[in-house]
């Protein structure tokens, strides 16, 4: 078992390949939003099932996250952190009905250029919040472990 002043490799494993998987489904959907011209319709079928891979994950990437683990730890390890925890569970909800209103934006029939704009920059803003979301969470589980793991710039 770990001790109490040590980082759990089993516990940073977690938080660094969930991130990082999140950080390739983001990347991946950013590249097809790149494009001036609004997708063909095979693409955007693929865009939009990227997005929806991405919100099944995120979702369970959420309930696992608050049924507790690497930011319980972290809370149980250094109380003064609770309050930083409830600001990034509450974040959850929010977060999800963001990336439900891009997908839902890129089902209708047919998508304009100005939609297909919006829709990216609606992209650029969610990835940008969601970013921010995972670099305080590394902050409170680095903090918690009272340890430099390397989780934030
Ligand atoms: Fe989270
Ligand atoms: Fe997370």
């Amino acid at each position: 078992m770990a001790s109490i002043d040590r980082c759990d490799p089993v516990i940073l494993g977690h938080v660094l390949a969930e991130h990082q998987d999140l950080f390739n489904r983001l990347t991946t959907a950013r590249r097809t939003f790149a494009a001036e011209a609004p997708p063909h319709p095979a693409e955007r079928a693929a865009l939009q099932a990227c997005l929806s891979s991405l919100r099944d994950h995120l979702q369970e990437h959420f309930l696992l996250e608050e049924q507790g683990g690497f930011l319980e730890e972290s809370v149980a390890r250094m109380p003064r952190l609770g309050p930083a925890m409830a600001a990034i569970v509450a974040q959850h909800p929010t977060l999800l009905a963001e990336l439900d209103t891009i997908i839902a934006s890129l089902s209708s029939s047919t998508l304009s250029a100005m939609a297909w704009q919006q829709a990216g920059q609606a992209f650029a803003g969610f990835a940008a919040h969601m970013t921010a979301h995972e670099r305080s969470e590394n902050a409170v589980v680095q903090e918690g472990y009272n340890e430099d793991l390397g989780l934030v710039d």
